[in-house]
């Protein structure tokens, strides 16, 4: 497949086989993956809790999931994530320390597609609760959770409608789309 053929298939994915659940073998490769991206001033202050089982049980219903879909209430029963990545920042840490994060997020989410996974990046969760579940020290901030799984979904990326809206939706057999701006839009200037 080729490059942009991969990152169009790495979409955010919210439906997973639960009853093939990830291992910790699978997570510490996306860990792997996530070490070797670039780094601010080469600091390296993203830290890492995987999350399986019981565990990842108990923070899915601290995340919240697709607030778009007005009539869809997150994954279902056999269909949620069977692990989840929770990314870590130092209290108080610079602005630079969240593109670390971001680079970090998206490098997980693509390798998760390279091995059949599907990622979701979560943002909305209840944070005190999570933190609490997750023993984290006091010295660090939970900024994201990764939910991750074997993935079920399809999910495409198409042209933005009409309309002008940005926001995904289903068809009426549950697949996925993601409209993205066109290209001549998102290049402002030229300078050949
Ligand atoms: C920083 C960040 C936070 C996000 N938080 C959530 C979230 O809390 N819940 C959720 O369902 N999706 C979340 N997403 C996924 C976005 O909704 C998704 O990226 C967007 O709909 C575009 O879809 P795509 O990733 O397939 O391109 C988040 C994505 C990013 C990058």
């Amino acid at each position: 497949m080729d490059f942009l053929a991969f990152v169009k298939k790495a979409r955010t994915c919210r439906r997973f086989a639960e009853d093939k659940p990830l291992q910790r073998q699978d997570l510490d490769f996306l860990v792997e993956c996530a070490r070797h991206t670039p780094s601010a001033r080469n600091a390296q202050e993203v830290r890492f809790v995987e999350v399986l089982s019981e565990t990842s049980a108990k923070l899915f219903p601290l995340t919240h999931w697709a607030m778009a879909l007005k009539d869809w209430k997150g994954p279902y029963a056999g269909e949620r994530p069977t692990a989840f990545l929770g990314l870590l920042l130092p209290e108080n840490c610079s602005e630079l320390c969240l593109v670390d994060l971001g680079i970090v997020a998206q490098t997980v989410q693509l390798a998760a597609t390279s091995k059949g996974f599907g990622c979701c990046i979560i943002k909305s969760f209840d944070q005190k609760k999570a933190e609490e579940l997750l023993e984290i020290p006091q010295t660090l901030r939970l900024q994201l959770v990764l939910g991750l799984g074997v993935a079920v979904e399809m999910r495409f990326c198409v042209d933005v409608p009409a309309s002008g809206s940005l926001s995904y939706y289903r068809d009426k057999d549950g697949v996925h789309y993601v409209p993205k701006r066109p290209l001549e839009e998102l290049v402002i200037r030229r300078f050949d």
